[in-house]
């Protein structure tokens, strides 16, 4: 008679019973506990490991005691895999189960483990990639045997692992038989499954099974890279597989900007030069390749141990990308080659990524990229239920606002002043630019924050902190705080007015032609904020705000207390500072954060997840997109949102957190001196 045991898997409570001698690896299966393995169950990868509990358990009425489980044999007693063997673990492969036990499934051995954090936040999510690793043991081919390597993986794959009908394309051969002759038979083949997304006919249904690569011997190296192709920037994250870790992140500036500073530059430079998008495509194409050598070597793999290739953009940088000539997106009706996510293979784009798959988001318009569309699945505003506003402010701002029931998406063409340019003394987030202001309301004097000095200008021993580094401008979010400071202390009026009279009050107002700057330093760069900067910085928001307010009005959402600032600009913006500039609409303070980069976030959560990039399609496909150029509404807001902080929207958000200057009711641009921020001002915003 078998005598049989009973297994309780904990977390999950399932309950098996099995037949003595089982391996506890087998015992999982057999009552659907997912338990990870790469290898087979050959006691090789360590993905298998569990933690036996002992002592009664008197919910499942059984005793676990420390002889429910064979002691441990060679396998496991020599085990020396990439994935050490914790304190009280054991390979469920090896060990074999001699009575009644409790076994702990750890959350990394599970296969569809929750995701571990690093650099960018990939939320709560569940690590399900498409890309997944298996080892065979077959047999090598004798004299008369007619079957081919092709066809014996595709047959051992289908009975050791029950993944059927997978394809072996032309690409994955050579490596296959390269393979089956260095591993003597003992392979790692690299297997990328793709399924329906829910919403069309079958839920999850495979659509297509194929070998991506085929690796000799055993291997357990599943790495993938998720690259945000910004106008301005190359982000890449280097992520484990298995995990969901971020392993590694590079970036570099796109070496487009060489063809011009923003999008439509670079759209004009591909319709005027005869094989213009080749070398836009080249310039990008290299850039990926690089951040990928680079996040290669942080982390010491080599390139054939990454797997899967993800890439978001804004709609231009995901054509040019694919090597799809723009300018159909530089003029109405904006019509995308391709909006649907597009699988393909790494080498397709020139990446040097050997039996490496690709996937490039979907777009969600001809102007809201699958970088907003990576953004989206990054926050989250269709998983909410309360509305959210999420803007990634760049060279075109991308803005989404809903919620659970229904999600809108528009850009605004801001143009690059938030990036620094078209600002006398603007310059890109790097080392030696201000990013932080504050004016003393009674001196007029201000006190500034460097990148790569932590501390203010008048904080002491800061000549000392700065040591070699030069202030030498102001990037986006000091840009917005300076503008938002002389409109606190009365520089410039609510039209955006530089006030000549203060010139009477502080040396640092001068006369400049028929207009008045602020001197914001002298030494060793003089940098002033000029008339012409404030309006470039008024055309830009207004262009944001107007954006915004139209999908509110499109919404029919009044008020937003969940406001979301994607990109590099968003990370460092101050919110006070962002709405008493009136970027965004009156809010709770508090709800208004920076997000860091949300579309590599949300890159990197297509990477590790097929559910992911199931719930990315969906999500494009259902936003409803407005098209901001050709709305005559626009017109009218965009004026509205010259005026600092607006010149209808009520604020009683914001002035519950400062004192906002009286309206000047003169018409000239030489107004008399306004009234000074409050004590209470003061205190406040000089704390942030
Ligand atoms: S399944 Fe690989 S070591 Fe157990």
């Amino acid at each position: 008679m078998t005598v049989e045991h009973r297994v309780v898997f904990t977390p999950s409570g399932i309950v098996a019973t099995v037949p003595q001698g089982s391996a506890v690896l087998d015992a999982a299966r057999a009552a659907g506990v997912d338990i990870d393995s790469v290898c087979g169950g050959r006691g090789l990868c360590g993905r298998c490991q569990v933690a036996p509990s002992t002592g009664q358990f008197a919910k499942w009425g059984l005793t676990s005691t420390e002889d429910a489980l064979s002691v441990p044999g060679p396998t496991e007693l020599d085990y020396r895999g990439r994935r050490p063997l914790q304190e009280g673990h054991r390979l469920s492969c090896q060990a074999a189960v001699l009575g009644d036990v409790v076994i702990d499934v750890p959350a990394q051995s599970q296969v569809h483990s929750p995701v571990v954090r690093k650099a960018v936040d990939l939320g709560e999510i569940t690590v399900d990639p498409v890309v997944t690793l298996h080892y065979l043991e077959m047999a090598t081919a004798v004299l008369g045997d007619e079957i081919s390597d092709a066809e014996r993986l595709v047959s051992a794959l289908a009975n050791d692992w029950d993944i059927p009908n997978v394809e072996v394309p032309a690409g994955a051969l050579p490596a296959l038989s390269a393979a089956m002759a260095e591993g003597k038979g003992a392979v790692t083949a690299v297997v990328h499954t793709r399924r329906r997304y829910p919403g069309q006919s079958e839920d999850g249904e495979v659509v297509e099974r194929r070998v991506l690569t085929v690796r000799p011997g055993y291997s357990d190296a599943e790495f993938g890279v998720a690259v945000d192709v910004g106008s301005t920037t190359v982000a890449g994250y280097l992520l484990d597989l298995a995990t969901g870790e971020v392993v590694a992140t590079a970036g570099r500036m796109n070496p487009q900007i060489r063809f011009g500073e923003d999008l439509m530059s670079r759209v004009s430079y591909a319709m005027l030069n005869p094989g213009g998008t080749a070398e836009l495509t080249t310039a990008v194409r290299t850039a990926i390749d690089e951040v990928i050598g680079e996040l290669c070597e942080a982390a010491g793999i080599y390139r054939v141990d990454v797997c899967d290739l993800v890439v978001v953009g804004n709609p231009i940088m995901h054509h040019l990308v694919l090597g799809i000539d723009p300018t159909p997106l530089g003029a109405a009706p904006f019509t995308l080659a391709v909006r649907d996510g597009v699988w393909a293979d790494a080498a397709d784009i020139d990446v040097d990524l050997p039996g490496a798959s690709l996937y490039v988001g979907p777009c969600i318009a001809g102007h809201v990229g699958a970088d907003a569309a990576a953004a989206m699945l990054a926050e989250g505003p269709h998983r909410s239920p309360q509305p959210q506003l999420l803007v990634d402010v760049g060279t075109n701002a991308e803005i989404v606002l809903g919620d659970n029931q229904k999600v809108w998406a528009a850009s605004s063409p801001t143009g690059p002043a938030f990036e620094g340019a078209q600002i006398s003394c603007g310059q890109r987030a790097t080392a030696g630019a201000i990013e932080g202001v504050r004016i003393d309301p009674a001196t007029l004097e201000p006190r500034f924050k460097v990148i790569g000095c932590d501390l203010w200008s008048d904080n002491p021993g800061f000549e000392a902190a700065l040591g070699s580094l030069e202030v030498s401008g102001l990037c986006g979010s000091g840009i917005i705080e300076v503008i938002a400071e002389m409109f606190l202390v009365g520089i410039i009026d609510h039209r955006g007015v530089i006030v000549g009279e203060m010139a009477e009050l502080s040396p640092r107002i001068i006369a400049d032609g028929r207009t008045f700057s602020y001197v914001l330093q002298t030494q060793p760069v003089p940098l002033l904020v000029t008339q012409n900067d404030v309006r470039a910085v008024q055309l830009a928001k207004a262009a944001l705000r107007a954006g915004i307010d139209l999908l509110a009005e499109h919404a029919g959402i009044a008020d937003v207390a969940d406001v979301r600032l994607a990109g590099a600009f968003g990370a460092h913006i101050s919110p006070v500072h962002a709405m008493v500039l009136g970027l965004v609409p009156d809010g709770p303070v508090e709800g208004v954060k920076g997000v860091g980069n949300a579309s590599g976030a949300g890159a990197a959560r297509m990477l590790v997840s097929g559910s992911q990039r199931a719930e990315v399609e969906r999500t494009a496909q259902e936003v409803v997109k407005i098209e901001t150029a050709t709305e005559a509404r626009f017109q009218e807001l965009f004026v509205a949102a010259m005026s600092l902080p607006h010149e209808t929207a009520p604020t009683p958000h914001l002035e519950q957190a400062v004192d906002l200057p009286p309206r000047s009711t003169a018409d000239s641009e030489t107004a008399g001196p306004k009234r000074r921020r409050t004590g209470r001002q003061r205190n406040q915003m000089q704390e942030q």
